[in-house]
């Protein structure tokens, strides 16, 4: 049996005990003396096999040795005692202390619009649909009536990408018209749809004007759908949308799409009419452009003139926004300035 040295056993589990920072600890170095497989344990059960004179002395050594290990585990277990107990009160939970208010986040005010306008139009039978941001000359222009190096390109300042497909230039769509020619090539009339989404044109900010907005295309097509149907369909949204019944005004205006064309005007509700800055001083705010749909848009989508009829109109959707919550300046929304954001 290998010989023992109990000073500096005594001297080794000493330093243990006092490293020791928890309970866990303080029991796994007593298992590591005397607990099962432990040191001491197997030294004990050794012991009988022992003479008389050789056991004797070891028996005591072992005794001390307990001893010795004992106190220094009260001491160290008293000592990591009184901790906790003071970390408990420390962390005593004060129930009565009034709790922290909670900070959720919400939709940006214009998802909410757009939420609220495709929600309204579902409610008449319109379906919703969506088409790329990123558009091909085709659908943005041509498909609508509006050949390479006509004047009525310049109405859409138009943003061009590097990249050319299929012969095709690539641009950021100027509106949402190009989602017409998508839906009329792949669906029979009659349907009622909107598709809702951003736009992006090429010109100088202010108030009323930023590089990236967003609309909403209209476009319902049947046997004989009329610009009173356009018309009643309109006053209707725009009574739910608003709470209140508005006057339209159909002001004759001019669309390669669109023949008849026109623009809606609604009062400003900020000065109702009088004029102000929200309206620029002029009583009136222009809503969107519509029209009932070009016989040649027809024929550019596989449809033919001569059987369908129908109207479409573009509305904007910041404009929207700034009359409802009498919102001055249309590059707030863009703004990211939370003294904006949260008043939604
Ligand atoms: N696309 C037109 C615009 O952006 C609006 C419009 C849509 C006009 C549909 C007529 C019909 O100005």
């Amino acid at each position: 049996m290998q010989k023992i040295n109990f000073q500096k056993l005594k001297k080794e589990v000493q330093e243990k005990i006092q490293k020791a920072g928890s309970l866990q600890e303080l029991d796994s170095i007593f298992n590591q003396y005397f607990g099962p497989e432990g040191k001491i344990k197997t030294l004990t059960q050794n012991l009988k096999k022992l003479p008389l004179a050789k056991r004797k002395n070891l028996g005591k050594k072992i005794n001390e040795f307990k001893e010795f290990f004992d106190q220094a585990l009260n001491l160290k277990m008293k000592e990591l005692k009184e901790k906790i107990e003071k970390n408990v009160k420390r962390e005593k939970i004060d129930v009565t202390i009034p709790g922290k208010k909670i900070v959720v986040g919400h939709l940006h005010p214009l998802t909410l619009i757009i939420q609220r306008i495709q929600e309204i139009f579902q409610g008449m039978g319109f379906a919703i649909v969506e088409g790329p941001e990123i558009e091909n000359e085709w659908y943005n222009f041509d498909a609508l009536n509006i050949p390479d190096n006509h004047p009525a390109r310049d109405l859409w300042d138009t943003f061009y990408l590097k990249k050319i497909i299929r012969g095709q230039k690539l641009l950021l769509r100027t509106h949402t018209s190009p989602v017409q020619v998508r839906f009329m090539e792949k669906h029979q009339p009659p349907f009622r749809i909107i598709a809702p989404g951003k736009v992006f044109r090429h010109e100088a900010t202010d108030k009323f004007h930023e590089i990236n907005f967003h609309q909403v295309e209209g476009l319902m097509v049947d046997k004989d759908v009329t610009v009173a149907d356009f018309k009643g369909i309109i006053e209707n949204f725009f009574e739910i949308f608003f709470k209140q019944k508005i006057k339209i005004r159909l002001r004759p205006s001019y669309f390669p799409f669109t023949e008849p064309s026109f623009e809606i005007d609604i009062p400003c509700l900020s000065c109702k009419g009088k004029g102000c800055e929200i309206c620029n001083q002029e009583g009136w705010i222009e809503i969107m452009g519509a029209g009932m749909v070009h016989p040649q848009v027809f024929k550019n989508s596989g449809l033919s003139p001569n059987e369908w009829q129908g109207f479409a109109f573009g509305m904007g959707i910041e404009r929207l926004a700034m009359l409802k919550y009498r919102i001055d300046d249309i590059r707030l929304f863009f703004s990211g300035d939370l003294r904006f954001l949260n008043q939604f």
